[in-house]
């Protein structure tokens, strides 16, 4: 059985949709946040969890070294940032290089960092979406794996913006994960492709295709 530690810090949708794909995996769930919500969420969906409360630490790096303790003793196959919101230390990210992923709302390489909706309006762009991809430690800027777009409509807001790229971000991440997991993800410098098909993943794009 496939080991996936998922790191969250607010609501958790992304990971409910990892956990809820039928993914032959054992997750573990940890969070800085002992308010986030999605651990309700991860307890209810069977998953071992963990709270690692960032305010008790000095430094950033002391955080990174008690999560990243916690998480090589689960020895993961893969790490998934899902809404994580902390950035990680180089040292935390190399000790999980080519196994840890995360999504990003926006996509990429437009808008790294926040605000990705808002900022996407305001540039008045017309397609919109997110990624998935590999994290290094350049922030938002690790090989992309996979990219969901969507259509940017006349009367959008941010929340409806928002909530069109988030429905595209539970399609995206657990087909993501679901490759990883199955060995098909092949790392070639900055460009993925799927394995057996040597092709990059293609895109999702809304609406769905029928
Ligand atoms: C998502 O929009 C994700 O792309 C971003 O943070 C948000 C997390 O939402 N990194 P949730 O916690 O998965 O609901």
């Amino acid at each position: 059985m496939k080991r996936v530690a998922i790191l969250i810090s607010g609501r958790g949708s992304n990971m409910k949709a990892i956990l809820d794909a039928g993914l032959a995996a054992r997750f573990f769930v940890l969070t800085n946040n002992p308010a986030a919500s999605g651990l309700e969420t991860a307890k209810q969906c069977g998953a071992q969890t963990a709270v690692i409360d960032h305010r008790q630490f000095p430094d950033r790096a002391g955080f990174d070294t008690a999560l990243a303790r916690q998480i090589q003793d689960f020895a993961p196959d893969l790490v998934v940032l899902a809404g994580f919101m902390r950035i990680l230390t180089d040292t935390f990210v190399h000790q999980f290089s080519g196994r840890i992923i995360n999504i990003h709302p926006s996509l990429l390489p437009a808008f790294p960092g926040t605000d990705t909706h808002r900022r996407a309006l305001a540039e008045g762009v017309k397609l919109h979406g997110c990624t998935v991809h590999f994290v290094t430690s350049d922030l938002d800027r690790g090989p992309v794996i996979a990219q969901a777009a969507v259509p940017v409509l006349a009367d959008d807001d941010e929340h409806a913006l928002a909530a069109r790229v988030l429905e595209q971000e539970h399609r995206l991440f657990p087909a993501a994960v679901g490759w990883f997991l199955d060995g098909r993800l092949r790392l070639d410098g900055r460009r993925v492709t799927l394995n057996a098909i040597g092709a990059p993943p293609a895109p999702l794009l809304y609406p769905e295709p029928r």
